[in-house]
């Protein structure tokens, strides 16, 4: 099958001004939680991206009309579905998937919910089991996708999730608006809490303690449409943040950035190793802060790891693990074991494509350990269809010596399109070129 590489050329500094695709995370849930709305939704500023396309898709399927206006504004037409014909297919997007698969239990039909061969990879029971206890009839494939759903009765629960993952509490929190009672969720640490942003701004019977540990929420309030504009990417903004950190000589300016504090833990573990990160709250949006992101190449200082942060940067650890490659001395990442589940086993996929580079990683259960700075060479590596791996090696290639042919480029268009092109504006010498 033909397929397209980034073709990345050492040695250009990188300046200028920039933003980057709007929020991923935001934009699942404004498609799904709009077609829960009663009315029209409003949206620009959306990401038009492989995973959230896939979310869209899905709710179109269940019948909410949907019109698009260019590519990253839409409206939505919300609050009644019908039973979908085919299977809910969510391609790669776990987020789609496990959100949705909240608000299928809840509905008066059945529905299927599919996606790719890497998708049916992803664990499932995480959301399975705690919705069963909700009284919810869903059967996974040995606790895979694809996943059975069938009508059934919801009740409230308490649920203490073992980890702190925003998809499950989502799950949770959506089934949760059809329960009959309260459901109270706990979390170990401070996951993504869009979610429950996003409900209360529309009305729901939500509230979260001061500390977001324990969320609570009751069946019954109609659900208001939303009207705004998805900011920036946090996420997407790692990869020219960590390019600009790394290549000598750069100074560039991110700017309409999400800045939700359970997003920028990279920003943080970045200042702490010495790096030239300058983050100015400008505004908010869809009740986010939002602000400018100032970086300036810098000599990094290894770093440990561990804690509380690691779930506010947890998309984060594949650009991170350049960085720490780049960094004077010992860096050490722990409690980051969730990074085995995501697309890919991003502790494994990682240093298995940057020791083609040259580099020396020491895989930990949980994590990892470098000591660097580490020279490394231009070669041929792969993507493995999971986005934020490509693109961390081509922030790789940007201080490797040679070129550096990343395979596999497409699937960073599953959550930033765009991206070479906003490298090369930037001044990197990156290119998409076709394949085979
Ligand atoms: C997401 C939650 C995180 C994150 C993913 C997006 C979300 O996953 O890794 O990219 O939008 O809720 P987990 O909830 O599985 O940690």
């Amino acid at each position: 099958m033909a397929a397209d590489q980034f073709i990345v050329q050492p040695g250009q500094a990188l300046h200028h001004e920039t933003t980057v695709p709007g929020d991923k995370s935001i934009s699942h849930r404004a498609v799904l939680f709009g077609a829960l709305a009663q009315g029209e939704t409003h949206v620009r500023g959306w990401l038009a991206a492989g995973d959230t396309e896939a979310s869209l898709r899905a709710v179109q399927t269940l019948g909410v009309a949907v019109e698009r206006h260019g590519r990253n504004e839409l409206t939505l037409h919300g609050g009644t579905f019908r039973q979908p014909a085919a299977p809910l297919d969510l391609v790669n997007a776990g987020t789609g998937i496990r959100l949705l698969t909240g608000i299928m239990v809840g509905q008066p039909f059945p529905s299927i919910l599919d996606g790719s061969a890497q998708l049916r990879r992803r664990p499932m029971n995480r959301i399975i089991n705690p919705l069963r206890e909700m009284g919810a009839d869903i059967e996974g494939t040995a606790g895979y996708a694809p996943l059975y759903v069938r009508p059934a009765a919801l009740r409230g629960i308490r649920y203490d999730m073992p980890v702190a993952s925003a998809q499950v509490k989502s799950a949770l929190i959506l089934a949760a608006l059809f329960a009959n009672g309260e459901t109270v969720i706990t979390q170990p640490g401070p996951a993504r809490d869009h979610t429950e942003r996003m409900l209360m701004s529309m009305g729901a019977n939500l509230t979260s303690d001061n500390s977001g540990s324990a969320v609570h929420v009751r069946s019954g309030a109609r659900l208001h449409p939303l009207n705004f504009t998805v900011p920036g990417d946090a996420s997407s903004a790692a990869f020219p943040t960590v390019a600009a950190l790394i290549v000598p000589e750069s100074a560039i300016r991110l700017t309409n950035i999400n800045l939700n504090p359970t997003r920028t833990g990279i920003f943080d573990v970045l200042q702490a190793m010495g790096g030239d990160v300058a983050v100015e709250e400008t505004g908010t949006a869809a009740g986010d802060p939002v602000g400018t992101i100032t970086v300036r190449h810098s000599i990094l200082r290894g770093v440990e790891v561990g804690g509380e942060v690691v779930v506010r940067m947890i998309d984060e650890f594949p650009v991170f693990m350049v960085a720490a490659l780049l960094a004077e001395g010992e860096t050490i990442v722990r409690d980051a074991q969730e990074l085995r589940v995501k697309e890919t086993d991003r502790i494994a996929v990682m240093a298995g494509e940057l020791r083609k580079l040259g580099a020396q990683i020491e895989e930990l259960p949980d994590g990892f350990r470098v000591v660097g700075p580490q020279r490394l060479r231009g070669a041929v590596v792969d993507g493995h269809d999971d986005h934020r791996v490509a693109m961390s090696m081509v922030v790789a290639g940007l201080a490797a010596e040679g070129v550096t042919h990343v395979h596999d480029a497409r699937c960073a268009a599953d959550s930033f399109p765009g991206y070479a092109e906003t490298m090369a504006s930037l001044g990197a010498a990156v290119r998409v070129e076709a394949l085979g």
